[in-house]
């Protein structure tokens, strides 16, 4: 097994909310090293059924190893949550994300995403497909570039570190960081995190995938069931905070305003939950952490 760890955030949170009961039905769709799926397998028991699946194949076998005790049925998945709807799962009874990378992918330099070791800019979790940020900056041009860090990092002074990003010659993660350290001087450490995030936002197509997720995930849910999502950034948040509140409300008659279809799910979380400071004090990847979780309401049965 990978010596690599992976600390899962807010544990009793996702446990409390998710609630997985024995015999139960869990869908894990962001697996990773499998830290939350322990814990749902312990609950679910050995009458329990449960789906994992990763982008990232080298996470997947880790969690599959971690996880061979537990001696319910269980099935791993290598492949991307933007593909859900088309994998056949059944209604679950819990469905669980944990938004964007693993420590893995930050501490092991061979995924290539770390900025503290020169090695080649890839960024992506499922190193079998798509293209490496390497790639994508040798084709993207100026402006595609400024608008990605932009919108996904937010960072300022993008159109300085897209100049040089743009040259066609950013090949490793050191070529990145010296883009950065050119345009943004004294304050290229605390640059340097938003401009990853941007472009592995942009590689993996993570917002995409995550809408994707918010409109098919809920429909998988049984009666009862439960969605619960973690994620890192607030644009992700943002929509999953939309989504739910929308899956959350009733149809009302336009004329009198009174509930014409009531609303199949309920909020779990009127507020994102986030990490206590102990915890991000242990773990400082919690830092950002906002959960928010949803229940499928159990349909009224015509008399
Ligand atoms: C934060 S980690 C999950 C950690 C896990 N909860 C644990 O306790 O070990 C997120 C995982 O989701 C995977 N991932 C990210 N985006 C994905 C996507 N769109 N589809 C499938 N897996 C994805 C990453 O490869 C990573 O392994």
């Amino acid at each position: 097994m990978s010596a690599l760890t992976h600390t899962p955030v807010l544990l009793n949170s996702v446990l409390s909310l998710s609630d997985p009961q024995p015999g139960e039905i869990v869908l894990d769709v962001t697996l990773g090293l499998g830290g939350h799926a322990a814990a749902f397998l312990e609950r679910i028991g050995r009458d329990g059924r449960f789906i994992g699946l990763d982008a990232d194949a080298e996470n997947l076998r880790s969690a599959e190893e971690r996880l061979a005790h537990f001696s319910c049925q269980k099935e791993f998945h290598h492949g991307n949550f933007r593909e859900l709807p088309a994998l056949q799962l059944p209604q679950v009874d819990v469905l669980f994300a944990d938004l964007g990378l693993s420590s893995p992918h930050v501490d092991d330099p061979k995924r290539g995403f770390t900025f503290r070791e020169e090695v080649p800019l890839d960024l992506r979790y499922d190193r079998t497909s798509g293209q490496t940020a390497a790639a994508w900056l040798a084709r993207a041009s100026e402006a595609d570039i400024v608008r990605v860090l932009r919108e996904y990092g937010e960072v300022r002074g993008a159109r300085r570190i897209a100049v040089c990003m743009a040259t066609g010659e950013v090949r490793t993660t050191f070529d990145l960081k010296r883009c950065v350290e050119a345009a943004c001087g004294w304050r290229a450490p605390s640059v340097l995190p938003q401009v990853f995030q941007a472009l592995r936002i942009a590689i993996n197509d993570e917002l995409h995938a995550l809408e994707v997720l918010l409109q098919a995930g809920p429909e998988l849910l049984r009666e009862g069931g439960r969605m619960v999502v973690l994620s890192y950034h607030s644009l992700e948040d943002r929509l999953v905070k939309q989504a739910f509140r929308s899956l959350s409300l009733p149809e009302k008659d336009t004329e009198t305003g009174a509930v014409s279809v009531p609303a199949r799910f309920a909020l779990l979380t009127r507020k994102p939950l986030a990490p206590e400071p102990d915890e991000v004090r242990e773990n400082p990847r919690a830092r950002s952490a906002h959960l928010r979780a949803l229940r499928r309401v159990a349909s009224i049965s015509p008399h």
